[in-house]
């Protein structure tokens, strides 16, 4: 029998690799990760790494963004299954399209895209640093917004702006009930709900605070409050219990109770057997045209300088 974790211990030193968890990966995988944190830092980190090999424990578009930054670099996904309905619901050539039709505006797109749609994009943003990005425009700025409808929405409203949306979701945040966060604020009177942008908006009015999943983690820990409602992929309990033991931390429910629809099915593909094989084997890569990422690093680039520049 593999003992994994030293193995894994073993071959990352041997390869002079690293390992980047999302704060959605399970448990165990969180664990074993050289860096966790939210799509924004796992790109920062990926950035500022000088190992030969990253193992990316997300899902597909994180590892691409990884590869557009580090063209010279092994990037590894555990499981290259792990895709993503909301990167899936924005495709490169129908975007292209909409892109066309509206001469004279700006293109802002989530990090939550493939490498083709981010070169297409003038800045890329994540949920970390949306507002600021979109606020770093002039106010009169035409901008289209893709894909995120449930994010654009948002930030329209938090910034007063009228950002043209592209019509895109991701089936996990879309799936929190309003019904079933009221129903559980009723037995947990004290508790705070806090949503990720994504959730729709319905969900987003009831909360009591709305951030990236790093910025509920933040939230959560310094909060004199001790019980929270929330309304993001189950995965980040993990980091916040860790942080915080004393406090209770539930998961919102979503409207199908016969599924565990708050656990992103491609995020939770990837398990420590799939790491240490991935390790071994350096397989499966990513791997992305040399002209493609290019065009692609541009926009990611533009997020990471306007990023470090606010401080985020
Ligand atoms: P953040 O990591 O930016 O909070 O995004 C959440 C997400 O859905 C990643 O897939
Ligand atoms: Fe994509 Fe949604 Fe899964 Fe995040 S939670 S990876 S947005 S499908």
């Amino acid at each position: 029998m593999v003992d994994y974790i030293k193995e894994i211990e073993r071959l990352k030193k041997e390869k002079n690799a690293v390992i980047m968890g999302h704060y959605y990966q399970k448990g165990e995988i969180q664990d074993i990760s050289d860096y966790i944190g939210d799509s924004l830092a796992l790109a920062q980190y990926a950035a500022k790494t000088d190992a030969d090999i990253i193992v990316l424990c997300g899902v597909h578009f994180m590892g691409e963004t990884a590869k557009v930054l580090c063209p010279d670099k092994k990037v590894l996904v555990p499981d290259m299954n792990a895709g993503c309905s909301l990167a899936d619901s924005c495709n490169a050539d129908d975007f292209k399209k909409f892109i066309d039709e509206h001469p004279g505006y700006k293109v802002i797109s989530y990090v939550n895209t493939t490498a083709a749609v981010k070169a297409l994009t003038d800045v890329v943003v994540t949920s970390s640093n949306a507002k600021q990005i979109v606020e770093s425009f002039p106010k009169d700025e035409k901008i289209i917004f893709g894909p995120d409808r449930n994010l654009g929405n948002y930030i329209n409203s938090i910034t007063g702006r009228n950002m043209l949306l592209w019509d895109g979701a991701c089936h996990v945040h879309e799936q929190f009930s309003v019904e079933k966060i009221a129903q559980l604020k009723q037995v947990y009177p004290e508790a705070l709900v806090l949503a990720h942008p994504e959730c729709k908006k319905t969900v987003l009015t009831l909360a009591d605070h709305v951030g990236s999943t790093a910025a509920l983690l933040k939230f959560a820990v310094n909060s004199g409050k001790k019980e929270f409602i929330v309304a993001t992929e189950s995965g980040i309990l993990h980091e916040m219990q860790k942080q915080a033991p004393d406090k209770i931390f539930i998961p919102a429910p979503a409207n199908d109770s016969t599924c565990a629809c708050n656990d992103c099915n491609y995020m939770k593909l990837n398990t420590v057997e799939k790491v240490y094989n991935a390790l071994l084997n350096e397989q499966p890569e990513i791997l992305v045209d040399r002209a493609l990422a290019e065009k692609a690093v541009k926009s990611i680039r533009r997020m990471l300088e306007i990023s470090a520049q606010l401080g985020l």
